[in-house]
């Protein structure tokens, strides 16, 4: 489903690729990403409105450098070409680039230089966030120079006539202080882009589309309490009503509650077709006496598969399984996927549509987490809802070191709950990026009234991340911290000592397992 209005970002690397789409969805622009050496003819078919060329890390000399096509450039459609783009500009339309021996990289400052419909209504002097290995020497025949700073005097580069534009840094970083108005100009001022893209329009033509594509079949979702199954599944009941059945799985390692939230959330209020299977004592079965956390990633994912292969067998007819995957999953790109995805293996319904020969449906596969929050607040979930925390596929079971049991389960969600529950209090939630607690696999001596006591230690991990693929530890004040070891020593029966995480990823990563 693409709509009308479509900005293509070509991927040369950069760690921003994504941000630079999701920018300009921001403007309500829809846009895609794609490799560096997607085929022209496919982009002459798709008629973007405009095409943004990202950053990366190469030089334009490098072996493997990305290169793309020079008919791009004679498609005759806008193009931005953002620090590598801008270099790999001046480099196919015969300016002058030299090879740099470092990198510049970070805060750096900009004159404007020349009038420019890019750079209009933005400071004349601005800081912005630059990156550039290699410098360019000598813009092409027929661009002028529109931007200079100490370190690049070609700094910003246009061809007004050919519509090519090129800077030397990153509009989609806040750090650019004017790069909201420099997307701005590009999309509506020079490529005359109009503002279509809203999530409620979505909402309407993907219903359309999901009851085109389904007729008269009947699905099954598998949702996990999640916000990105949830969303899918919630969208595709509002296209077929009760041909989707929604299946519940319990496996023992959720949060606590969570199975009765997922139900009043998906079954009571919203009116799905809904079936909870509490399989919590099989899945305690297949972990029983495993400790090893990749060994637990992968016997609840394959209890999962047979659990629910079990449960659609009872469902007659069914053709077609929903999957909530996002856009991030969807882009053909090696350099946005980040280490974690190889590091551990993610456990979700993958394998299942194969093993069971059913077609799929992914209703959310064009939109990014923030679209899918805000898709999620039109459908009608509570805003708590949508804004959690991501929670691992794996659950509790990597976050209870060593061997999981029920009454270890049962720790954990009561402290975890405690430690949820005082960071909302503290009005803290939003601005921390995930935060749970560890039950550790080591005993430690406290003392409690007059005994003395001999039991579970318990680690509060908090992080401050955007892409999760890097995290720093949150730096929790101290009075939450306190707060948070008194109640949770004093509430949950089985911990004596609370510690606090201050490792950051890398080198570690946000789960313990
Ligand atoms: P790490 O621990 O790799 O986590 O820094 C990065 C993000 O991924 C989540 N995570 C998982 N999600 N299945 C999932 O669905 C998993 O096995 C898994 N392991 C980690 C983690 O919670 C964090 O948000």
């Amino acid at each position: 489903m693409i709509p009308d209005q479509t900005v293509l970002v070509l991927d040369f690397g950069s760690q921003y690729t994504q941000l630079i789409a999701r920018r300009v969805r921001e403007n309500s622009v829809f846009s895609v990403v794609h490799p560096f050496d997607y085929p022209v003819a496919k982009i002459r078919e798709m008629a973007p409105k405009a095409i943004i060329f990202s950053g990366g890390p190469q030089s334009v000399y490098g072996d493997a450098a990305p290169i793309c096509s020079r008919e791009v450039f004679e498609l005759g459609i806008p193009i931005l070409g953002i620090c590598y783009g801008m270099q790999l500009t001046a480099y196919l339309l015969d300016g002058k680039v030299e090879s740099a021996v470092g990198r510049e990289y970070g805060r750096a400052e900009i004159d404007v230089i020349a009038e420019s419909s890019l750079l209009a209504n933005t400071p004349k002097h601005q800081r912005v966030w630059a990156s550039h290995g290699d410098n360019i020497l000598q813009a092409p025949a027929g661009f002028r120079v529109i931007a200079s700073s100490s370190s690049a005097p070609i700094a910003g580069f246009e061809n007004a006539e050919r519509q090519c534009y090129g800077i030397q840094f990153h509009p989609e970083v806040t750090h650019s202080e004017a790069g909201g108005q420099i997307l701005k100009n590009f999309l509506f001022g020079i490529a005359g882009c109009k503002p279509s893209w809203d999530i409620g329009d979505f909402r309407r033509r993907k219903v359309e589309e999901i009851r085109q594509q389904v007729g008269k079949k009947r699905v099954i979702a598998a949702v996990s309490g999640g916000v990105d199954s949830t969303v899918a599944a919630l969208l595709v009941a509002e296209a077929i009503g009760d041909q989707l059945t929604a299946v519940f799985v319990d496996n023992g390692v959720l949060r606590k509650n969570e199975a009765t939230m997922v139900a009043s959330r998906l079954s009571d209020r919203l009116g799905l077709h809904f079936i909870e299977i509490d399989a919590r004592q099989r899945f305690y079965e297949r972990l029983a006496g495993i400790e090893e956390p990749e060994m637990k990633r992968k016997r609840i994912g394959n209890e999962f598969i047979a659990v629910f292969e079990e449960e659609a067998k009872k469902l007659p007819g069914v053709e077609l399984l929903v999957q909530g995957t996002l856009y991030p999953d969807v882009i053909e790109s090696v350099s946005i996927k980040g280490p974690s995805a190889v590091i551990k293996t993610h456990h979700n319904v993958g394998g299942l549509p194969e093993k069971m020969g059913l077609g799929l449906i992914e209703p959310v596969r064009e939109l990014f987490k923030d679209e899918v929050r805000m898709l999620g607040i039109e459908l009608g979930l509570e805003e708590e809802f949508v804004w959690r925390h991501p929670f691992p596929g794996p659950g509790l079971a990597v976050r209870i070191l060593g061997e999981v049991s029920a009454s270890r389960v049962e720790i954990l969600q009561n402290a975890d709950e405690i430690v949820i529950d005082e960071i909302r209090r503290a009005g803290l939630y939003r601005e921390i990026g995930q935060a749970f607690a560890v039950l550790l696999p080591v005993r430690s001596v406290g003392v409690m009234g007059d005994e003395r006591t001999y039991e579970n230690v318990l680690a509060v991990r908090a992080v401050s991340t955007t892409d999760f693929m890097t995290a720093d530890w949150y730096r929790m004040p101290h009075d939450l911290m306190d707060r948070i070891a008194r109640r949770v020593v004093n509430e949950v029966r089985g911990v004596n000592r609370v510690v606090y995480d201050i490792s950051s990823k890398p080198p570690s990563t946000i789960e313990w397992e």
